[in-house]
C-alpha cells in the first residue's frame, strides 16, 4: 500500500492511523491539457460503479466530455469564470446527476444525493491513487447545465468534476502554483458527538 505523500505531510497529520489514500487525496487546479485514455479514465467509472446505495438503487449518472470533442467547449461554457481558467486544460469534464425517484416503486429516494456523493468519492480517490486530477465543482450554472445537457426532469443535478493528468510541480507556472493549495480538516471531535448533537466525544 502506498503510504502517505510526502506533498501532504507537512499540512494533514491524521490523528488515528487510517488508509493513506483519504489524506493522499486532494484537489489541484494545474493540469497537463493532455488527453486521457479509457484505459485510465474508465477505472473511474468503474471504482464509482461499487459504491453503496439505498436499495442498490445505483442513482449516479455521469455524463462525461472529452477534450478535443465538441462536447468540451458545451461543458466548459457552464462553469463559472474562475473554474474555466484552468478546467481548460482538463482531460475530461463531467456531470453527475441522480435519479430522485426509486425505480422499484417510484416514490422519492430520500438518500439519492448521498448515494451519488459516495459514487463521487471512490472516482476521487480512484484517480488519486493513479496520480490524477479529480477536482469536484459547484461553481456552475446548474440551469443552463440542464439544459444544455438534456437531462429528464426526475434527475436533480448535482456537480461537475474536472478529471486529468496532473502537471508536475516542477512544470508549474507561479499562477498555477498560487491556484492550489493542500488543505487542513478541523479536528474529529468537531464532526462526532456522543449521544446528542454537540456533545463531546470525550466528556
Ligand atoms: C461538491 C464540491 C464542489 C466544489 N466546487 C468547487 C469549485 O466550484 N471550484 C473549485 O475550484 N473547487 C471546488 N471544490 C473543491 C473544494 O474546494 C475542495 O474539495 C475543498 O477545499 C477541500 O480540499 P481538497 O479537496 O483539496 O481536500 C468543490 C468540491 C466539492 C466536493
Amino acid at each position: 500500500m502506498e503510504g502517505i505523500r510526502d506533498e501532504v505531510k507537512s499540512v494533514r497529520k491524521p490523528g488515528w492511523a487510517i488508509n493513506p489514500i483519504f489524506v493522499n487525496r486532494w484537489s489541484p487546479r494545474a493540469m497537463t491539457g493532455e488527453e486521457l485514455p479509457d484505459e485510465e479514465l474508465m477505472p473511474l467509472f468503474e471504482a464509482a460503479r461499487w459504491a453503496p446505495s439505498s436499495f442498490n438503487e445505483q442513482p449516479w449518472r455521469f455524463i462525461i466530455a472529452k477534450r478535443n470533442t465538441p462536447d468540451f467547449g458545451r461543458f466548459l461554457q457552464l462553469l463559472t469564470p474562475g473554474n474555466q481558467a484552468w478546467c481548460s486544460n482538463a482531460a475530461v469534464l463531467l456531470l453527475i446527476v441522480s435519479k430522485k425517484t426509486l425505480s422499484r416503486n417510484d416514490a422519492p429516494n430520500r438518500v439519492h444525493d448521498f448515494d451519488a456523493g459516495s459514487a463521487w468519492m471512490s472516482m476521487a480517490l480512484e484517480g488519486t491513487g493513479r496520480g490524477l486530477v479529480v477536482h469536484g465543482m459547484g461553481g456552475f450554472d446548474r440551469e443552463r447545465a440542464r439544459t444544455e445537457i438534456k437531462v429528464p426532469d426526475d434527475y436533480d443535478v448535482e456537480a461537475m468534476v474536472a478529471i486529468g493528468r496532473r502537471k508536475p510541480d516542477s512544470q508549474l507556472t507561479p499562477e498555477e502554483k498560487a491556484n492550489q493549495r493542500i488543505s487542513d480538516r478541523r479536528p474529529v471531535e468537531e464532526s462526532v458527538f456522543k449521544g446528542s448533537f454537540g456533545k463531546n466525544i470525550r466528556a
